[in-house]
């Protein structure tokens, strides 16, 4: 099974904190994954929320929406971000969140998805108001991080990579966070533990300890008990929009790049055959549809130079969304016996290039080829 049920250990007479009221149904989310996995992935889907309830929740973000698109010079580049903001504020990415965020981008749901799957710090199941993030690499394993991450375990009743039944806590393995001096490195959510003095206070030869992590344990299910409500983005760090260095902010030396910002792809599965007629050559090739004009030229002299035999605008042509299957007929056949090269051209609007693998055309006694 991908979940089991939680016992109730870690919980706190069965309260739910902050804004994970899905984990009332006691189920252990994540097992196994610090993400999710499959079966506890599906499990996790609130059934009673779809793209209005998403864009309702989003609202009040509307203007760092606004922001976050304006700083990139196409929608798609913003995607990273507006999925870490659907995280602040959900605490975890429902799956219909990324159709939302998908559609902000101009980017395909499927596309959004496969980034949520491949960078584990988006979360698929609800996660936990607090997480405990133990580095377990090299100069933290030598330190105890197994110890210190078998004590949190057996403390909260789960395993790494899973919530208590409350939604109060979770706990992460992760890899080295530039605190070896100090382990087994800790972080509560986005705060580094390394100091007796309270988060982010550091203390040079300090290590965190079992009864240290349980005196933590307690302090935390006390400010939850004092506030009930998680406050917003409490367990994240600052998004792009407060880093004063990144391009399109105030001050910033750095600019947005308008234009030129990335060619074209290619034009793919060029490829020449004899045509209908006589002495004609028909060439074939997928553009991409973002392309504002295609462009095939031919060579009789192995490359040494090249002529325009003829131009397709992708979007004139007909078809579903997506890559667009061109075809040209260029007059002019090869001489028989002479190899004649092809080769097609994407340009975007703003003029930047790619161009095809080169393809060769002949006609012998035993016909094209
Ligand atoms: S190895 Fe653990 S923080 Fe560097």
């Amino acid at each position: 099974m991908g979940f089991v049920f939680g016992n109730g250990a870690g919980g706190i007479g069965g309260r739910c904190y902050g804004r994970l009221p899905w984990l009332h149904q006691h189920y252990r989310w994540g097992v196994g994954s610090m993400s999710g996995n499959g079966i506890a992935i599906l499990e996790a889907q609130p059934q009673d929320l779809d793209l209005a309830g998403v864009e309702q929740r989003m609202q009040p973000h509307a203007e760092t929406v606004a922001e976050l698109l304006r700083r990139y010079p196409v929608k798609r580049a913003a995607l990273l971000q507006m999925l870490w903001l659907v995280q602040s504020e959900f605490a975890w990415i429902p799956r219909v969140a990324i159709k939302w965020a998908a559609r902000q981008c101009e980017v395909s749901p499927v596309h959004a998805f496969s980034v949520v799957e491949f960078y584990t710090m988006y979360r698929q199941v609800p996660w936990g108001r607090y997480t405990f993030r133990v580095c377990h690499n090299m100069a933290c394993h030598i330190q105890g991080a197994e110890e210190l991450i078998a004590h949190l375990e057996r403390r909260l009743s789960i395993r790494a990579g899973e919530t208590t039944p409350d939604g109060l806590f979770s706990i992460e393995r992760v890899e080295c966070i530039a605190a070896c001096g100090n382990g087994p490195a800790v972080q509560i959510n986005d705060d580094f533990l390394f100091g007796p003095d309270g988060l982010n206070q550091l203390q040079e030869g300090w290590h965190p300890t079992p009864e240290i992590m349980d005196d933590w344990i307690e302090r935390l299910r006390a400010e939850a008990e004092a506030n009930p409500q998680a406050p917003r983005n409490d367990e994240l760090g600052g998004i792009i929009l407060a880093s004063p260095g990144h391009p399109g902010a105030e001050g910033a030396q750095a600019q947005v790049q308008q234009t030129g910002y990335a060619k074209p792809p290619p034009p793919l599965k060029v490829a020449a055959k004899a045509g209908e007629e006589n002495g004609t050559v028909t060439i074939t090739w997928l553009a991409a549809p973002e392309c504002s004009d295609t462009l095939c030229e031919y060579s009789d002299d192995n490359g040494a130079s090249w002529s325009q035999c003829g131009n397709v605008v992708p979007a004139s042509v007909p078809g579903p969304p997506g890559p667009k299957n061109c075809s040209l007929t260029h007059s002019s056949a090869p001489a028989l016996g002479l190899t004649r090269q092809y080769r097609v051209w994407s340009v975007l609007p703003d003029d930047q290039r790619r161009v095809s693998a080169v393809v060769e055309y002949r006609i012998s006694e035993e016909g094209a080829s």
